[in-house]
């Protein structure tokens, strides 16, 4: 037994890039956002919960993406090469205010994980976990002879939690849940329901709101999980064990359990 946890369920937590970052403006992120979010994380962490970290792209992946996108149409190795740079800028940012907090964060950067066609290795993010370290892996871009592709943090956290058994998924993003015409926070999003888009706050190359919530009900077609859409004080409120966000799926009886391979 390693610090006494591998008991305990590891919970899968995707920081938004529209929470860490400000979206609208390019290679800004929001430190007040990260210490919150660092500070929480902490206090769970030293309770005992296993956590697992992914972060999104927000103002640095995705604004890279765009700019050079609608400079040239299309991304060369050097272009792909910056993406990554400018992730793992983020990812660095991010990682110091945590480790400030006391969580011992360990980066893997996601194009270190996965390349395209959802095929990834988390063998050595687990032994992390498993050592009571909290690993991290975030948004990416992946480079190979027929050009690149985008991975985007919000499958990365549905993949990761298949390959560990995690079965509390939490995307904190800058909104309360999922929200309605009226703005009101959808307390349950079931299988076949269309979530009107709101439109976004800046750049976005991975679908936004609206990929986030069919990725979700995808998974919770097949996986046993608690999948959550929340903000940062939703997420201080269901570590606790309280009520809080969109509920995405899940209101199936059958399930199957997303264990096994980590690979
Ligand atoms: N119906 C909706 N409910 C909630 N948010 C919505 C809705 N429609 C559009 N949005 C927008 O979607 C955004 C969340 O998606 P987005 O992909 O921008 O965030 P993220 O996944 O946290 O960021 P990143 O992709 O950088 O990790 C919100 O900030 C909001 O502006
Ligand atoms: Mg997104």
């Amino acid at each position: 037994m390693i610090h006494g946890k591998e008991l305990v369920e590891p919970i899968v937590i995707k920081l938004g890039g529209s929470v860490i970052t400000f979206k609208d403006n390019p290679y800004t992120v929001n430190e007040e956002a990260i210490k919150r979010l660092a500070g929480i994380i902490y206090e769970n962490y030293k309770a005992g919960k296993r956590i697992v970290l992914v972060h999104g792209g927000g103002s640095f992946g995705h604004v890279a993406v765009s700019e050079i996108d609608e400079k040239k149409g299309i991304l060369d190795a050097v272009d792909v090469a910056y993406v990554q740079y400018r992730m793992l800028q983020l990812a660095t940012i991010v990682g110091k205010a945590f480790i400030n907090a006391g969580v011992p964060v360990t980066i893997y950067p996601g194009h270190v994980l996965c390349r395209k066609e959802a095929r990834c290795n988390f063998d050595l993010l687990y032994e992390d976990l498993e050592n009571g370290l909290v690993p991290m892996t975030y948004g990416d871009i992946v480079y190979d002879d027929r050009g690149y592709t985008i991975i985007s943090g919000d499958d990365i956290a549905l993949w990761l939690s298949s390959a560990i058994g995690a079965r509390k998924i939490y995307f904190v993003t800058s909104e309360p849940g999922v929200l309605d015409e009226k703005g009101n926070v959808i307390k349950r999003v079931s299988a076949g329901e269309q979530v009107v888009d709101l439109g976004g706050r800046g750049y976005d190359v991975t679908g936004g709101m609206k990929r986030k919530v069919d990725a979700a009900l995808e998974y919770s077609s097949s996986h046993d999980a608690e999948i959550r859409i929340l903000d940062i004080n939703g997420l201080e409120k269901v570590l606790r064990g309280e009520e809080a966000g969109s509920v995405i799926g899940g209101d199936k009886a059958k399930r199957r359990v997303g264990r096994g391979s980590r690979k």
